[in-house]
Order: C-alpha cells, then structure tokens, then sequence
C-alpha cells in the first residue's frame, strides 16, 4: 500500500476528494481507487453563478466527510497512504484556502509529504488516467469554466502553454449566453442538449481572429520559435466578441435596441420562441466547437504532435467529442477525451498530476500557499 495517494481539490465549486495507487505498469501508470465528488451546483444554481463565500463555506462543511468516504471506498486506512496531493491553484482563493489547510493539517499529522498540484496539470493528466499514457509529443486543450488553454508537451510531465484565451474562457461563454438565453446554471449542459434540436446555420456568428495583421494585438503566448508567427498569433482564443454578437442577435429579435454592452442584460430568452432559442444555442455551439478544433489541430500539426487530448468541463460537449473524432479520422491523428467523471472538476485527476511529480522526482513540501493565479 505504500504507493498510495490521497488527492483533494477545492478550486471553485466541486468538494472533490480521490484515492489513487500506482498500478506499476509504465503504459498505464495509476489507477483510480475512489473519486468523490461534492457538487455545489444547487446553491449557486439560486444565484446564477458560483458565489465565492457561499463555496469556501460549503467547502469547509463537506471536506472532513467527502475525504473519509474517498478512503472507506477506496477500503484504504489513513495510515497506508504515502502523500496527499491537493490543488495549489489557479481558482478562488478562499475555496482553493480549505483543500490547502486540510491537506497540510492532514499531513502534518500522519507524517506525510503534501504535494501542491496544479489545476491544469490536473485536467491535462486526466488523460492518462483514463487513457494511460498518450503518444508523445502532443498538443493538448484544456477547455473549462475558467481557462482555454493549450499546450506543447513534448514529454510526460512537460507542459508547455501555446495558446490562451485574451478575454472568456469558452465555459463561460457557455455560462453567459445560456444565462442570457434563460437556460439556467450551468450553461454548458443546457445548450449542449438545447443545440441537438436546433439549426446550426441559422446564424452566423463572427470569430475574433487574433491576426498577425492586428498591429493592436498582443504577443503571441506560444514561446519564440515554437510555432511560425502567423501560426502563434492564430492558437490563441477570444470569446467575448461571440458573447456580445449573441447579446446583440438576442436584443435585436426581442425588439429591444441591439446596443449595450454584453452582461448587462439580464435573460432575454424567455421573450424569444423556443426554436429560436435552439438555433441561437446551435449556431453559437458550432463556432465554438470548430475554432476550438480548428486551432488544437492547426498547433498540432505543426508541431508535429502524434496524439491531441481535450480535457476540462467543456469536453463533455457532445459536439465537441463527436466533431473531434471526425477530425482524428480525416487527420489520421489520435484524439483522446476523459470519460464524462474526469471532464469535469475532480480530485482523481489532481491526484494523477501528483504522481506525475513524484515520478519526476518531486518530495512535497508545506511552504506553499493557495495561489489564485498560478502559471503553469
Ligand atoms: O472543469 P470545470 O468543471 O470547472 C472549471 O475548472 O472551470 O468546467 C466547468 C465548465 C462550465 O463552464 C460548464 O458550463 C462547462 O464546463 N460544461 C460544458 C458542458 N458540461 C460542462 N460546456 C459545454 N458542454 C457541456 N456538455
Ligand atoms: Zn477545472
């Protein structure tokens, strides 16, 4: 049993907690022995959007009985395990505060090393988990409520971040058009089920394109020499233009003026039909989904990846997936999503990144804060 791990994280609304062990096998390196998962999602449903106090509290009060059902289903006793790994950051601070001061008080009494993970590092390994190891090099896209991130990662463990969103993170464009459609919270699942029964074309939204023509357009994120310029500039992301384009649709087909600025408004949905919902949730889907692929593919193939992964909340979109396995066949390159249990925030996959570590050679340590920034 010594090479077992607890893992928690905290990052925003989800009290999530994981036991892990390593299965010895270099192809397929941990396996998951529970996963517990705490959703917060009814009391912020009320609010719209995930109220910060309102999820350190509920964080505080679930933790202690989330981390004791991870270790009776996994039938491991606290004495067996080897570390605790638990998310560092980026998220909201005073949730992420909970994990960080559980995991040290936990392991400053049993004795044990507390590796601080990262968020990203997290979804990123999820695929791993699920997977077992990926084809190296490859390029890989974290797509959630928080971030629209891609990344380089030339060998197991080494991320390199090449694109990013400026503005939105494509979950909260997501979250706000379905917010501005009255769909409810969260949006993601809502205009994924919504989209099937509309017309993907009845609109045609814009992109921003972050073009090398752009004299106003900020570096590329892609390190110096990674990528072609014209090619960096491109695998970054923009979604607020999207959002205000929906914004402007939605006011104009409620015979409101079209002027204004996006989050403003509170939901005009309920003054559209519900087709015309659909085919806004449609259309609005399809861009989306095609500049998030357009962009994993375009930075893949330049790099000369052998695998793409897409990990995060926003690939348990059903177009998502469906659209990405149709490019792996055209393209003849492996995609790889996780299973619906690890799209989502969870402990498991932050466990995987800290296995991750310590196999690199990482010991733990409890100088560390919760960080609500953090670069990875
Ligand atoms: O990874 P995650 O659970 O939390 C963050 O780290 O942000 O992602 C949550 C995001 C939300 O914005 C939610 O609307 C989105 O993932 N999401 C989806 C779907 N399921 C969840 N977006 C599109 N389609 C879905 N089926
Ligand atoms: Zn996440």
């Amino acid at each position: 049993m010594s090479s077992t791990l607890l893992a928690i994280e905290t990052s925003c609304d989800e009290t999530a907690a994981a036991v892990l062990a390593e299965t010895g096998d270099p192809a397929r390196p941990w396996e998951i022995r529970s996963n517990v998962v705490a959703s917060q999602t009814e009391i912020h449903r009320e609010w719209g959007g995930v109220v910060p106090e309102l999820a350190s509290r509920q964080h505080v009060r679930d933790i202690c009985g989330v981390v004791e059902a991870a270790l009776t289903r996994a039938a491991v006793a606290a004495t067996d395990l080897r570390a605790v790994a638990v998310t560092q950051g980026p998220g909201l601070v005073g949730s992420l505060l909970v994990g960080v001061a559980f995991a040290k008080a936990f392991g400053q009494a049993l004795g044990l090393p507390v590796i601080p993970v990262h968020h990203l590092a997290g979804h990123i390994e999820s695929l791993v988990l699920a997977h077992g190891e990926l084809p190296m090099p490859a390029a890989i896209l974290v797509v959630s409520g928080g971030h629209t991130s891609l990344y380089f990662v030339p060998e197991p463990g080494r991320y390199q971040l090449i694109g990013r969103t400026r503005d939105d993170a494509a979950g909260e464009a997501y979250d706000k058009v379905a917010k501005l459609l009255g769909l409810g919270y969260p949006g993601g699942p809502a205009i994924d089920r919504l989209a099937r029964e509309g017309n993907d074309r009845a609109y045609d939204f814009p992109i921003a394109r972050l073009t090398h023509a752009d004299r106003n357009a900020p570096a590329s994120t892609a390190p110096h020499g990674l990528l072609p310029p014209d090619v960096a500039r491109r695998v970054d992301f923009s979604f607020s233009g999207l959002k205000t384009a929906v914004l402007r649709l939605v006011r104009e087909q409620a015979g409101e003026p079209a002027t204004g600025k996006a989050g403003s408004a509170d939901s005009l949905g309920g003054t559209l039909g519900p087709q015309q919902v659909a085919d806004i949730a449609a259309s609005f889907q399809r861009v989306v989904v095609n500049v998030l692929l357009d962009r994993t593919f375009e930075a893949a193939r330049w790099l000369g990846a052998r695998s793409v992964g897409i990990s995060g909340g926003v690939s348990a979109n059903s177009r998502l997936r469906a659209e990405a396995e149709a490019r792996s066949a055209r393209h003849g390159l492996p995609v790889f999503v996780p299973p619906l249990a690890l799209s989502t925030d969870n402990a498991a996959m932050i466990g995987a990144a800290a296995l991750r570590q310590l196999q690199r050679g990482a010991s733990g340590r409890y100088d560390f804060n919760a960080e609500a920034s953090l670069p990875l």
